[in-house]
This record gives structure tokens, sequence and C-alpha cells, in this order.
């Protein structure tokens, strides 16, 4: 019985995930969030599933995500096979802000310093957390989302000023991540960082769906005005079915590497 643990499930890529991974008859899946009880729309998916489990883990607090590896192992005899870390900070309302769009240092400092808790240090504390569980299993995967406003060549070949925080505080993910990948690539370990491309997930963005929406649209606008590249968002159904491939088939030649899923190596035209 394959387990997969996936970090930020309760709404966007982490709950269509659930939903992917849940269709594996032989699955079991730990959707950890931070607020089960106002995770609706993950509490709807995992209704009629019993494969699903909803599991308490803020990944801004290491104490919960400990307590959360516990819960699954308690369920798994101790054992983990496949950890996603998707959590990411991404509030709308601030996410697309650059250097020049904060009133002063102070709420630019604040801004930047939660979302490096959250995006760059979050990774760090779940692949810890899930650390023993993982060891315990053959499989040995761990993959943690990653952006294109994370990636250098991206950031210059897509013009993007903006995102500042965002961008600043994944990239860090990524290093925290290769980090890892070479500490346990003699334990049989494939780590990666994953990128899903542009995904409109508006459709779970709850009362903030229209605001989500146009977010995207904006950013698209932006790209394009720029330097021509048409990006298209991807509906979490497309982005999540390409990416289990690419997690499906990872291979130990692969660990440590920045992958896309659209395949290989991620790289400024994905
Ligand atoms: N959508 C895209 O186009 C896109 C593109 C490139 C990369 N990505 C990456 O894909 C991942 C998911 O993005 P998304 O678009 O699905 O974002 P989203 O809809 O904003 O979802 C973010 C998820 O992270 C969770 N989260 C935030 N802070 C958390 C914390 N402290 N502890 C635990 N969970 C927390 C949220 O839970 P709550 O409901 O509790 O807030 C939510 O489940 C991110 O890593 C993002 O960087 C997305």
């Amino acid at each position: 019985m394959p387990s997969y643990a996936v970090v930020g499930a309760s709404r966007g890529i982490g709950l269509e995930y659930v939903r992917q991974l849940a269709g594996r008859p032989d699955a079991v899946v730990f959707a950890v969030v931070r607020n089960p009880e106002s995770s609706t729309h993950l509490k709807d998916v995992a209704a009629n599933l019993k494969n699903v489990h909803i599991v308490a883990g803020d990944v801004a607090d290491y104490n919960t995500l400990e307590k959360a590896a516990k819960q699954i192992s308690e369920i798994t005899s101790g054992k983990l096979d496949c950890l996603i870390h998707n959590a990411a900070h991404m509030d709308f309302k601030t996410v697309h802000k650059g250097f020049d769009d904060y009133a002063d240092m102070e709420e630019l400092d604040n801004d930047f310093i939660y979302a490096f808790k959250v995006n760059s240090l979050g990774p760090v504390h779940s692949i810890t957390a899930f650390l023993p569980l993982l060891r315990a299993s053959d499989t040995r995967k761990i993959v943690v989302i990653g952006t294109g406003a994370g990636d250098l060549k991206s950031v210059q070949g897509l013009n993007m000023v903006n995102f500042a925080a965002y961008g600043m505080t994944k990239a860090a993910a990524v290093i925290a991540t290769t980090k890892f990948a070479i500490k346990l690539k003699d334990e049989g370990f494939v780590v990666v960082s994953l990128t899903p491309g542009v995904v409109d997930t508006s459709a779970t963005a709850g009362a903030y769906r229209d605001a989500v929406r146009e977010g995207y649209a904006a950013f698209t606008a932006s790209v394009k005005k720029a330097t021509g590249i048409e990006l298209t968002a991807q509906t979490p159904e497309e982005s999540i079915a390409a990416q289990l491939k690419m997690i499906d088939g990872l291979e130990a030649s692969q660990n440590g590497l920045f992958l896309s899923h659209t395949g290989g190596e991620y790289g400024a035209s994905h």
C-alpha cells in the first residue's frame, strides 16, 4: 500500500494531489493542513474516501509537523513512501509585490520574514519531521513544489521584477531541497524540486476566486507585454496528472534536480 503525505493540501494544487492520489485504489493519502476545520474543499473531497486521512500540521510550526508524523506513523506502521511538500505563502493580496510596493521598509521586512518562514523553512521543517518515516520505506521520494518565480533564468527571461518575497523565498527552498538531496543520496533517496507550471487554482480559492483569477490574467498579460511569451494557465487536473507522471518515474539520476511537470529539468521555456 503506497503511502503519500501532501503537505499544504487544503486547496489548489495540494488538494488536487490528494484527489488524484486517492483515486489509486491501493494508496493511502495523508492530507496535512494547518487548519483541518476550515479546509472545507478538502473535507468535501475526503468525505467519501476511506484512503484519505486529514492531519493537522503548520509548516511554520515544527512541533505540529512532528505530531503529524507521529499520527501518520501510527497508521502506516512507521513508514512513508513519498512526501510532497506543496505548502506556500501566496496570499493573492501581497504575492505579486515588488520592492517598491510596500509602504515602508518595516512592512517589506515583515512580509519577507513571514514568507521565508513558510516558503523556505517550511520544506526544511517538513522534510526533517517526516524523515524517520521516509527512511523506513524502500521508496524514499521527497518532492518540494517549486516555481519559475524562484528560478534565476525564468526571472530574467520573463522580466519578473515583482513577486519579490515569493520568488526569493522559493529560490531558497530549491537550495534547501538540493542540500537534502546531497545529504540523503547515499541512503537511496530521490529528493527533487518540481514546478507545476502556471495553474489556475481559483476554483478552490473560496471568497477570493475572482481576485485569484484576475491575478493570473494580470500576470500572464504582464509577461506577454514584457517578453511576447504567451503563458496559458492549466487546470489543476492537467498539471497534477503531469506532475504525478514525473513523480512515479523519478530515478536516482534525478536526485537534487529542479524538474518541470512537462518532463526533464526546469528551464525558462516551461
Ligand atoms: N498556481 C500556480 O500557478 C503555481 C505556479 C508555480 C508554483 N506553484 C507552487 O505550487 C504550490 C501550491 O500553490 P497553489 O497555487 O495551489 O497555492 P494556494 O491555492 O494558495 O494553496 C497554498 C496551500 O498552502 C497552504 N499553506 C499556506 N501556508 C501554510 C502553512 N503555514 N502550513 C501549512 N500549509 C500552508 C494553504 O493552506 P491554507 O488553506 O491553510 O491557507 C494552501 O493549502 C506552492 O508551492 C506554489 O509555490 C503554484
